[in-house]
């Protein structure tokens, strides 16, 4: 598998505190790799690694093997990595489109660089996120923090995939969301696959995680506990690596 993404004994810390304790990760060119793990088994913590949001070594993240591990955010947008934050972290105050912009305009800009490397082949424009959530065409106008929790997803998937990502880093874009909500949200994976997106997803819904990646990690405690073919994973091998030897359920 030639990896879009790797990380390579990616290690990571918020002060004396180590989160990370040497992660190795592979993300293939259009694959979709769930990770999963209990809460503060350091899921977040490795996708703001990634996005260089916390400070690590180059060698530690690759993006088509070139060493990233370290740079800037804005940066790594450039380079074609997008995240979905966990809680969204929307402009709050500025109606859906004008939200859809900001990511627009940043990825205009971006292009705009010298020097800047081009980001994903995917070609999303505003009309493409509309017909991928027909919902924020018709919310254009409305403030942002008056949509339902699911919307509001939509909008920040929709900024994500408007700065033309070849990475998509989703950190729980399930969360507190009803199932019909969490369905419409995820038929519209497929189609950012298909606009040549490989995308890391954050999951708590194990059952979820498995059904919609290729691929899936376990984390517990900062390191990774289980790789695996998604399909080929199973219950028992989920919960030993989630909660550790001896606390397997079935
Ligand atoms: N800003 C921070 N400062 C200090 N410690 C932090 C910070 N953010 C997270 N941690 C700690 O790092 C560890 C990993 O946290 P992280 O948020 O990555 O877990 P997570 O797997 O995303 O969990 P959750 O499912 O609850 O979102 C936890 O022990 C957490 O308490
Ligand atoms: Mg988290």
């Amino acid at each position: 598998m030639s990896a879009v993404l790797s990380t390579h004994g990616l290690v990571a810390r918020y002060g004396d505190f180590q989160a990370l304790y040497g992660v190795d990760t592979e993300l293939g060119a259009g694959e979709c790799v769930a990770l999963i793990g209990a809460n503060g088994a350091g899921k977040s913590t490795f996708l703001r690694a990634v996005m260089g949001l916390l400070p690590v070594a180059r060698e530690m993240v690759r993006l088509d093997g070139e060493p990233v591990g370290g740079t800037a955010p804005d940066r790594m947008v450039q380079k074609g990595v997008a995240i979905v934050p966990e809680g969204r972290r929307l402009f709050t105050g500025m109606s859906v489109e004008d939200n859809l912009r900001v990511a627009i305009d940043q990825a205009a800009r971006a292009a705009g660089k010298a020097g800047a490397r081009a980001g994903g082949k995917g070609g999303w424009t505003l009309k493409r996120v509309h017909d991928l959530f027909p919902i924020l065409a018709e919310k254009a106008r409305t403030p942002v923090q008056s949509l339902s929790g699911g919307q509001q997803q939509m909008v920040a998937i929709g900024r994500a995939l408007l700065c033309q990502p070849r990475v998509l880093l989703c950190d729980e874009i399930s969360l507190g969301l009803a199932p019909k909500v969490i369905r419409e949200i995820y038929a519209a994976l497929p189609e950012i696959r298909a606009a040549g997106t490989a995308v890391i997803l954050v999951e708590q819904d194990v059952g979820l995680a498995q059904s919609a990646s290729d691929r899936l990690y376990c984390m517990l405690e900062g390191r990774v506990t289980l790789a695996g073919k998604s399909a080929e994973i199973s219950r028992a091998q989920i919960g030993e690596a989630y909660f550790g030897v001896g606390h397997a359920v079935a």
